[in-house]
């Protein structure tokens, strides 16, 4: 008999060849197709990272000019999708309307051909330009508005921030917009990506895709911690609770969110960058006293658990930026799922290329042999 190893999590097990993207953890290192996400974030934009990511190279400008135009002509929301959200109830939380929504897109271009690199395309295309327009309307018919159009002028990221605020965002803000979702938009097979192969292996639609792995983020262990971490910035209230907050945590064994990682067991480049953005904010737009309990936070953290690895990850400064821009608390995991979308379709394209369905096996802890025991002599 075959004798397996169980690795809880599935921790330090590969589940697949990539090239997609790279990360030590050990030296604070991530790469989006070799390129540092330093570079990304300081010279590329979303659109461009994300065709990186999902054809593998970076555009020349005539591919990259064709490629906005593509997703700037599709940002506009079937009025059927946004009939069905306007029968959502609006205390919902925006990543269930987003899952809900993203599945529903399957049901207009059911016409599936996965080896048709255009209708690889089309999809790619679709998905990329309705996801923040079905965000953004969400936002708007909870709070009792009409869903705005997508305005042809505006960039990818300005866009996002007029149709979810109502108003055209300052260049600035948008500029750092760009550069987070830039540095969301992939992230090796973490949970959601993982997702995403599981269900592109089966070979169904990429709506399907995108919908599970949507779902899979929107916990708090993940996507959700950024929400988190708001919420706990506020629950702490000020720099002299965070020692005592630090102690119950630990105390209680409860998980202080937005820090520690599987993989990185330093502080998470992207933690870094969006640190700076933060702080650039801050500056342009005026301060935040949740940014200095958050540095308390960071110091007491790093005093108490660096030992184990234990610093701050992706979600921790996002929440904060995302503040200064306007974005509501429960729309910061949706937001993150516009960005990692670019990665989900990158991995559900590298899937189709070599595709064998995920079917891994189980170690059985059941009993074997149990007689059944009629109901009525149980
Ligand atoms: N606060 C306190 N202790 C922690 C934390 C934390 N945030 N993270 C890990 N630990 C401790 C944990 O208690 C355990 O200690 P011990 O060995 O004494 O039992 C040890 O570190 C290993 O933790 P683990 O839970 O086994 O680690 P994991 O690799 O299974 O989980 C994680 C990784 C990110 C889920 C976890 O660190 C965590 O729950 N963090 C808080 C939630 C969070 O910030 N999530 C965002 C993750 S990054 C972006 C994303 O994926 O979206």
């Amino acid at each position: 008999m075959t004798v397996y190893e169980y690795r809880a999590g599935l921790e330090g097990v590969p589940a697949t060849q990539s090239s997609i993207s790279y990360v030590d953890g050990q030296k604070g290192i991530l790469e989006y197709r070799g390129t540092a996400i330093e570079d990304l974030a300081s010279q590329s934009n979303f659109l461009e990272t994300a065709y990186l990511l999902i054809w593998g190279e970076f555009p020349d400008a005539a591919e990259l000019a064709s490629f906005e135009a593509e997703i700037y002509e599709h940002r506009r929301m079937k009025y059927r999708i946004s009939d069905m959200m306007k029968s959502f109830p609006e205390s919902g939380h925006p990543m269930d309307s987003l899952q809900a929504c993203a599945a529903a897109l399957g049901l207009f271009y059911s016409k599936r051909a996965l080896d048709d690199p255009a209708y690889i395309r089309a999809a790619v295309v679709r998905l990329l330009a309705k996801v923040p327009t079905m965000v953004a309307a969400f936002q708007l018919i909870r709070k009792g508005h009409d869903p705005i159009r997508p305005r042809d002028d505006l960039s990818y990221a300005a866009n996002f921030l007029y149709m979810l605020n109502e108003k055209e965002p300052d260049p600035f803000a948008a500029h750092i917009f760009d550069v987070c979702l830039t540095l969301h938009a992939e992230h090796t097979i973490n949970a959601s990506t993982f997702s995403a192969m599981v269900t592109a292996s089966t070979l169904t639609d990429p709506y399907a895709v995108i919908a599970s792995a949507v779902g899979t983020l929107a916990g708090p262990l993940h996507g959700g911690a950024a929400e988190e971490v708001i919420l706990m910035l506020e629950e702490i209230g000020s720099v002299d609770h965070v020692p005592a907050y630090i102690e119950h945590c630990l105390e209680h064994r409860q998980k202080i969110m937005g820090f520690g990682h599987r993989v990185y067991k330093v502080k998470d480049p992207r933690a870094s960058i969006l640190q700076k953005l933060a702080e650039q904010m801050f500056d342009k737009f005026g301060q935040d006293k949740y940014y200095d309990i958050a540095i308390a936070l960071e110091k007491t953290v790093a005093e108490r658990l660096a030992g184990k690895g234990i610093y701050p990850n992706v979600d921790f400064y996002s929440g904060l930026v995302y503040r200064k821009l306007g974005i509501p608390t429960d729309m910061y995991t949706p937001v993150f799922a516009i960005s990692r979308t670019a990665g989900w379709l990158a991995h559900w394209k590298e899937q189709l290329g070599e595709n064998r369905i995920f079917r891994p096996t189980q170690i059985y802890t059941g009993m074997h042999q149990v007689p059944y025991i009629p109901v009525e002599e149980r």
